[in-house]
């Protein structure tokens, strides 16, 4: 039996973790779930919102399923998700976008996988203020991230029967920095002649996106860009609900939804399971458990085809009625 890390969160994390877990173990496959608390409660009880014991888990189960974790504004710790990408080195943030059954969004046929760089660009935090009136935010881009994510990027076409890989930079101004990343998305890209090549400027894929999403596959772009894009690219499908996500390492993976945890609804049986269930159908595909993955999949579509949604969504189905309905699909 597989072992995998299950962090459940706070605030709707216990409640979402709660139905993913039951679905999976209505679709008949057996996980040992190695339970990992984390966040504010944690931070009390134990000095760390993140302590030593659940990267240990990670690093030793290889795989982790992650709901989110509170992170107070201006003030405490950092964010245990920022801490444990770093601890574990997960570069690549994988975020794929396509529209599910009965979801009314703007567009049909949006199907796009987000590739984004997660450990340099902006996002390295290396600022100063020169003056009063000044402040500096470095860039920072290597070719070693940048190659790294690009073959992270290709691979994930070629193992997914994806058609094209589009690099989005702004390498027409940040000739530099931009321009390495674009470099090195070239150099890789030689390597993989069956997966279409296209460039493509942040600003007018952003304008390209909303006027026809559909005709991107896979993006591969840098940390900011990445954050941006994606966002943009959830709300095209639906919104935080129904995002999923992942952040990939070399040698371990977590998964988790885009969204927070929504203190608002937390504890009122409220909250869409959807984008964990999402998060926890690409984990089961990254851990080769593909049948179980369709399995789930084909419920969830199933349940969303016959009108049963949560509130987010315009339904009216709590988080309990709208797992047992995935359950009884499966
Ligand atoms: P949020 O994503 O928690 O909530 C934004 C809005 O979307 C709220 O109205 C919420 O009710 C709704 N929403 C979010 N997920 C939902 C779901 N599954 N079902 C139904 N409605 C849902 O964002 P917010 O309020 O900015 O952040 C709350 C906390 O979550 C903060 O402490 C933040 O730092 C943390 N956070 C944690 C993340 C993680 O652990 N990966 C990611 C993003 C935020």
């Amino acid at each position: 039996m597989r072992t995998i890390t299950l962090i459940n969160g706070d605030g709707i994390g216990p409640e979402i973790t709660e139905a993913v877990v039951k679905i999976i173990d209505a679709s008949g496959l057996k996980i040992d779930w190695d339970l990992q608390t984390a966040g504010a409660l944690v931070a009390e009880s134990e000095g760390s919102p993140l302590p030593p014991r659940v990267i240990d888990s990670v690093k030793k189960n290889g795989v982790a399923l992650k709901a989110p974790v509170t992170t107070p504004i201006g003030k405490g710790f950092r964010s245990v998700n920022v801490q444990l990408r770093k601890a574990l080195d997960l570069y690549a943030n994988l975020r794929p976008c396509k529209n599910l059954p009965n979801i009314k969004t703007r567009y049909d046929g949006v199907n796009v996988v987000i590739v984004r760089e997660n450990t340099e660009d902006l996002y390295a935090g290396i600022e100063r203020q020169v003056d009063e009136n000044t402040a500096e935010s470095i860039k920072v881009i290597t070719r070693e991230a940048s190659e790294r994510i690009a073959k992270f990027a290709f691979d994930y076409a070629l193992k997914n029967n994806r058609k094209e890989v589009c690099v989005v930079t702004k390498a027409n101004i940040m000739k530099l920095s931009d321009g390495l990343f674009l470099d090195s998305y070239r150099n890789v890209a030689k390597a993989y002649p069956q997966i279409k090549q296209r460039e493509i400027l942040v600003d007018n894929l952003c304008m390209q996106m909303v006027q026809n999403p559909s005709q991107f596959d896979v993006l591969v772009l840098p940390n900011l860009y990445g954050d941006i894009v994606s966002d943009l690219c959830a709300g095209l499908i639906g919104g935080l609900g129904v995002a999923q996500g992942a952040n990939i390492g070399e040698n371990c993976a977590v998964f988790e939804p885009v969204h927070g945890s929504a203190p608002d609804i937390a504890g009122k049986n409220q909250a869409n399971p959807t984008a964990l269930i999402l998060s926890a159908i690409e984990m089961l595909r990254y851990i080769k458990q593909d049948a179980y993955a369709d399995k789930i999949e084909n419920a969830l579509f199933n349940t969303l085809a016959k009108g049963v949604l949560t509130k987010d969504l315009g339904g009216n189905a709590s988080t309990i009625d709208y797992t047992d309905a995935i359950i009884s699909y499966l």
